[in-house]
């Protein structure tokens, strides 16, 4: 757990957590760093909470000790938002200190009484209040609903212009000693882009239209800092985050990257032989791809190609009159992410019986995913060359397609 100076009066405490299923969920295997702030005007407030998988309070009252604040000088704890991920901490903090106000919106108040026993004094604020802690340091707040529950908003330090946007704007992945993006190099700046895009399309990306609308409302404020509850702090360019998270939001609808996902399953590799060739057609056209084999690769890899690319290929047998069942379950996830609109194409396997057609377009109309098929191409058994000589064809064509689309 490390404490950090954000900027005047602003500190970050943060904690890195790994070896866990994020929600209970989705494979982290680079890790998530929470992180809570603190802001000192004449009143001490704490933006959000980190959680105690790092034994927190303890962890978290060294901290305060290095900034030297006491933690019963902190009068407002400030929820932007109830996922336990950020307030599973207040009944911890509460053994320390119990004389604080909580400052939420009123749908969290509601999530305040379902989760906690408390008997604190709850400030509810709506969109535009202030809160003066003195020195200059008036925050105000911003509702940003669904991202990423209902009650979430942002706080903003008029004085310092730093935004606590809680999930927005957050990524997957630890932070080392570097957490500001003006001490990182550009080659790290990438490693939490693509903990970004994965982070995005796990967790927040059913509510890519509450992403517009909250950017839209943030961007309205004169922005220096923005410091997540996930991932690194934006201080040097926080607009990079901001036009990522825009472009992310606009890849549900579509068209994403100039990119094609393949995911296929196999039982006894007749499935596998095509996808083999599939990867040498994909090669030769030069096209960014990436390939998962499901049930492998976590749902959450997978989800974060699908979500950067325009082109998908599904590549898998059927198996009792369905399509392979870890297939329709990656594809359910999919479906409920919303990853709309993208161009596809699907091949695969079958031995006695068809019908993973049918219970593709089952699932597609099941979450109105509207993705466009070139006709699907499946073979008795193994294939064989007439088979690999038109799923080669139709790769290109979708190759093509996905082009056309990302640059028209
Ligand atoms: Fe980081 Fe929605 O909690």
């Amino acid at each position: 757990m490390n404490a950090t100076k954000v900027t005047d009066n602003v500190y970050q405490l943060s904690v890195n957590v790994e070896n866990i299923l994020f929600e209970g969920l989705w494979e982290i295997p680079n890790g998530i760093a929470m992180n809570s702030y603190i802001i000192k005007g004449e009143k001490t407030a704490i933006v959000d909470g980190v959680c105690g998988w790092d034994g927190v309070p303890e962890s978290l009252f060294k901290l305060l000790d290095q900034l030297e604040i006491d933690p019963k000088s902190i009068e407002y704890v400030i929820i932007n938002h109830m996922e336990p991920d950020h307030s599973g901490w207040l009944e911890d903090f509460k053994k320390i200190t119990s004389d604080f106000k909580i400052v939420c919106t009123k749908r969290a108040k509601d999530l305040i009484d379902a989760f906690f026993d408390h008997t604190n004094d709850i400030i509810v604020v709506k969109d535009n209040d202030t809160l003066d802690l003195g020195k200059g340091h008036v925050l105000k707040f911003v509702e940003i609903p669904n991202v990423h529950w209902p009650e979430t908003m942002a706080t903003f330090d008029t004085k310092t212009g730093t935004l606590f946007p809680c999930d927005a704007f957050g990524s997957f992945g630890t932070i080392k000693d570097k957490n500001y993006d003006d001490l990182l190099t550009p080659e790290e700046i990438a490693f939490y882009e693509e903990e970004a895009v994965r982070y995005y399309s796990n967790v927040v990306a059913t509510f890519s239209l509450m992403v517009k609308r909250a950017i839209e409302k943030c961007k309205s404020l004169p922005i220096k800092i923005i410091a997540p509850g996930h991932g690194i702090v934006w201080r040097k360019n926080p607009n990079k985050i901001i036009e990522d998270y825009v472009k992310y939001a606009s890849y549900q609808k579509g068209p994403a990257r100039e990119e094609i996902t393949l995911i296929w399953g196999s039982m006894y590799g007749m499935t596998e032989k095509a996808v083999k060739y599939v990867i040498d057609v994909l090669e030769q056209e030069k096209i960014t791809y990436h390939v998962h084999r499901v049930p492998e690769d976590s749902w959450g890899t997978v989800l974060a190609s699908v979500w950067t690319s325009t082109g998908v290929i599904l590549a898998m047998p059927t198996y009792e009159f369905k399509i392979f069942p870890p297939m329709a379950a990656v594809l359910e996830e999919i479906g409920k992410k919303k990853a709309f609109n993208r161009k596809a194409f699907r091949f695969g396997s079958y031995g006695w019986s068809g019908g993973a057609e049918k219970d593709l377009m089952e699932i597609m109309d099941k979450y109105s995913m509207n993705w466009d098929f070139l006709e699907s191409v499946e073979f008795r058994g193994i294939p064989r060359e007439d088979d690999l000589k038109l799923i080669g064809e139709r790769v290109r064509e979708l190759v093509k397609i996905v082009r056309e689309t990302v640059n028209s």
